[in-house]
């Protein structure tokens, strides 16, 4: 049993101590948080906690992974670490490095001197991601299962109510907004990035040469699969998370539709970083999203009784969308609000294009890299 002891003062818990504590937890077996007592935090900080003692130790209490809590007093933690039998002092990455607080470098010597591993904890941000990201795509598996109670559109949120003729005429408009983006469709090579049920990708299979649909959930492909044979058309579904989907082609068109609202800030630079690889100094890049009307919200598995469901989405402000794009070497062309169906959200359609670099640069036209 390797016992791990993280000091700390805790107050006003938030994210960052819940991420701090938890890298700490993954350096041993058995994690005792030292919680700073209200008058030591006085005396160093010349303010005592929002939070008294008793309380703030409480709150550790209630965590998984915290095995025990204590207070202290000293800030050198010599003693009490020994006293423990610790074998890891976890501390934050600043730890030692303030000279108003000489107690910290003595702890760290007396580590130094009696072999005890001091693990230092980077700052770290947000909240488990994975576990968001899994939800998240639960979410959409479940929703093919719908398929039976809504015909089409199962895909398009809450938007329309599940009135067909809404999502049939929505339908008809994007399409259109595609075929005006691209006139020469049937020349060109389609990428439909979160297909999902095949709203738009079917009936642009009858306008382009090629088409791609790429979603992760397999049962809204078997969905779009369906309708393709019922249109007699053609179209390559693949079965692939689209932030890591990869290809050696390079796609004339590649739309973007919903994707981005379940897409974190992380998942949705590297698809636009992948993007680069998979088009070309011609593409066309045409992006359907949810943006926020004022500021950015974020929906983290929130239940929604219009759903029946949690569900996670990201809805970015315009700005945060034309820097995105920006950023990764992509120019607006066009944008237009498609309609607003809540008071802070509404749904916008951009085209973008590829940056062309200055006439004198030599080799490749296309500023490919972040700008
Ligand atoms: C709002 S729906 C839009 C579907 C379709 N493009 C449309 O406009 O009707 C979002 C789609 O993206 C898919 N999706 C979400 N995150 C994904 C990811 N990381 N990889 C692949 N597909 C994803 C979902 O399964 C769902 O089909």
């Amino acid at each position: 049993m390797v016992t791990v002891f993280v000091p700390g003062v805790f107050d006003v818990f938030h994210i960052g101590h819940l991420n701090y504590l938890m890298r700490a937890s993954e350096a041993g077996d058995c994690l005792v948080v030292g919680v700073q007592d209200d008058r030591e935090v006085l005396r160093g900080k010349g303010a005592s906690p929002v939070i008294p003692l008793a309380e703030r130790m409480a709150i550790l209490e209630q965590l998984r992974f915290v095995d025990k809590v204590i207070s202290y007093i000293s800030v050198s933690q010599g003693p009490l670490l020994e006293s423990l039998g610790a074998e890891v002092f976890a501390v934050g990455e600043e730890y030692g490095q303030d000279e108003r607080f000489p107690d910290q470098i003595t702890s760290l010597n007396y580590c130094a001197d009696h072999g005890i591993e001091v693990c230092r904890i980077p700052r770290t941000q947000g909240v488990s991601s994975t576990a968001v990201r899994s939800k998240l795509k639960e979410f959409w598996v479940s929703r093919a299962g719908l398929v039976k109670e809504l015909h089409a559109g199962v895909t398009v949120l809450g938007s329309f109510s599940g009135k067909q003729d809404k999502v049939e005429e929505q339908t008809q408009r994007e399409v259109g907004l595609v075929l005006e983006a691209v006139p020469d469709a049937s020349e060109k090579t389609l990428l439909d990035l979160g297909c999902g049920d095949g709203r738009q990708l079917v009936p642009l299979c009858h306008h382009f040469k090629e088409a791609t649909g790429v979603d992760y959930a397999e049962g809204l492909l078997e969905i779009a699969e369906n309708r393709l044979a019922e249109e007699n058309v053609k179209a390559d579904l693949i079965e692939s998370d689209a932030v890591g989907f990869r290809s050696n082609r390079s796609f004339d068109v590649v739309l973007l539709s919903g994707l981005f609202p379940c897409l974190d800030d992380a998942q949705a630079e590297q698809l636009l970083k992948n993007l680069n690889e998979y088009t070309n100094e011609n593409s066309t890049v045409l992006v359907r999203t949810s943006i926020a009307t004022d500021r950015r919200i974020n929906v983290v598995n929130q239940y929604s009784a219009e759903l029946s469901a949690e569900y996670t989405a990201y809805y970015r402000t315009h700005d945060e969308m034309l820097r995105m794009f920006q950023k990764q070497g992509w120019k607006l062309e066009k944008d237009c609000s498609l309609y607003q169906h809540r008071s802070d959200t509404g749904v916008w359609w951009y085209h973008f294009s590829p940056q062309i670099e200055a006439a004198d640069q030599p080799q490749s036209t296309w500023n490919r890299k972040a700008a």
